[in-house]
C-alpha cells in the first residue's frame, strides 16, 4: 500500500530537485501560450484512495492542449467499444512528430493513434453527436468527469488556436479524403480545438490520471466514468504515443504511461495506485515539458513505481 507520508517526501523531493531546471522554451505557435511565465511549476499526486498531494503552483490553471486526447479517447471508447477504435482511428505508434502530415501518407491515411492530432481530430469526429454543440458539450463533460467539474474553456485561449489552426485544418482535410473523418471536417477541427482550450489545474490533471489508475471511477467524486474494459486500451495507447516521438525513450526511463501536452501539463499514471502530474510550461523540442518530465519520473521513482519492473 502506498505510504502517505512517503508521498508527500517524493512530491517535495521532486519539485525542489527539478521545478528550476534550465532548458526548453514555451510553445510559440500559438500565442496564448508564448505568453505564460516561464517559471511557472507544479507536482501533484492523486491517489485511488483519493488523497491529494502537491507542490508548488498546483492550483494555477494551465492549457490542456494534447492531454485533450485522453479524454476524448475514454469517450470514443465508450460510445464504440476498443474494436471500432482499432479500426477506425489505430493502435499503434506513429514515431513522428505529433501534427506530421508524412505519417498520414506513409500509412494509407489512418491515422494510427488517437493521441497525434490526426487521430485526435479523427476521434473528435466519431464522438455521437447530433450537433457541434453537443460533440462540444460531451467532450467537455468526460474531461470534467475525469478530472474536475471546475474544467472549462477558455474563450481567449480558444481565440488564440483558432486564429493559427491551419496546420489542423488541412490534416483534417487530409484525413476526410482519405476515409477517415466521420463528421465534416470543419466542425471535427472546430471542436478539437475548443478541447485543447481548456484550463486545469495539476491537481485536477491528476485526478484524470487516478480516474485512470482506479478502472475507471473518479476517486475524488467516487463516480464511475469509464467502464472498467476500456482503461486498459487508454493506457496502452499512452504507453505507445503519449509522448510523441519520444514515448519510446519515457517508456524505457520511466516504464508508466504518460502523457503531454504543449501547455506544459505532463501526466503519468501508476495502475491501481496514483496519477502523478507535473506542469512547467518550457518544452523539449518534441513538445513535451522539460521539467514536467522529470518531476513526473522523479516521484515515480523515489516511490518505486515501474511497470516493467515486477513486484
Ligand atoms: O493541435 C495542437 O497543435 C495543439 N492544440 C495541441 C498540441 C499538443 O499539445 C502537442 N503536445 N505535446
Amino acid at each position: 500500500m502506498l505510504d502517505l507520508q512517503k508521498t508527500k517526501l517524493a512530491v517535495e523531493q521532486a519539485y525542489q530537485q527539478f521545478s528550476q531546471i534550465p532548458g526548453g522554451a514555451n510553445a510559440d505557435y500559438i500565442p496564448f501560450l508564448a505568453n505564460i511565465p516561464g517559471n511557472l511549476a507544479a507536482v501533484a499526486v492523486v491517489t485511488t484512495r483519493g488523497d491529494v498531494v502537491s507542490a508548488g503552483e498546483a492550483q494555477y490553471r494551465f492549457a490542456i492542449e494534447s492531454i485533450s486526447k485522453v479524454c476524448t479517447l475514454a469517450l470514443l471508447l465508450e460510445d464504440w467499444g476498443s474494436e471500432v477504435v482499432q479500426e477506425k482511428i489505430g493502435a499503434e505508434a506513429t514515431g513522428m512528430p505529433f501534427n506530421s502530415v508524412m505519417a498520414l501518407d506513409l500509412h494509407g491515411g489512418k491515422p494510427l493513434s488517437p493521441l497525434v492530432n490526426a487521430g485526435a481530430i479523427a476521434s473528435t469526429s466519431l464522438v455521437k453527436a447530433h450537433s457541434v454543440e453537443e460533440r462540444w458539450q460531451r467532450i467537455l463533460l468526460m474531461q470534467r468527469q475525469m478530472g474536475s467539474g471546475q474544467i472549462a474553456l477558455s474563450a481567449e485561449l480558444n481565440e488564440s488556436e483558432q486564429s493559427t489552426n491551419s496546420h489542423n485544418r488541412a490534416i483534417a482535410w487530409l484525413l476526410h479524403s482519405a476515409g477517415y473523418m466521420y463528421c465534416d471536417p470543419m466542425e471535427a477541427c472546430d471542436v478539437y480545438t475548443r478541447q485543447c482550450s481548456t484550463l486545469l489545474t495539476t491537481v485536477e490533471l491528476a485526478t484524470m490520471g487516478a480516474t485512470l489508475a482506479s478502472g475507471g471511477i473518479n476517486p475524488l467524486t467516487k463516480e464511475r466514468v469509464l467502464k472498467p474494459e476500456n482503461t486498459p486500451r487508454i493506457l496502452a495507447e499512452m504507453t505507445m504515443e503519449g509522448l510523441y516521438d519520444s514515448s519510446g525513450d519515457w517508456a524505457y526511463t520511466v516504464g508508466l504511461p504518460g502523457k503531454s501536452g504543449v501547455g506544459g501539463g505532463i501526466l503519468a499514471v501508476v495502475p491501481g495506485v496514483m496519477g502523478i502530474a507535473a506542469f512547467a510550461p518550457p518544452l523539449d523540442k518534441v513538445g513535451n515539458s522539460v521539467r514536467g518530465q522529470k518531476m513526473v519520473a522523479a516521484v515515480a521513482k523515489i516511490l518505486g513505481f515501474n511497470l516493467y519492473k515486477g513486484a
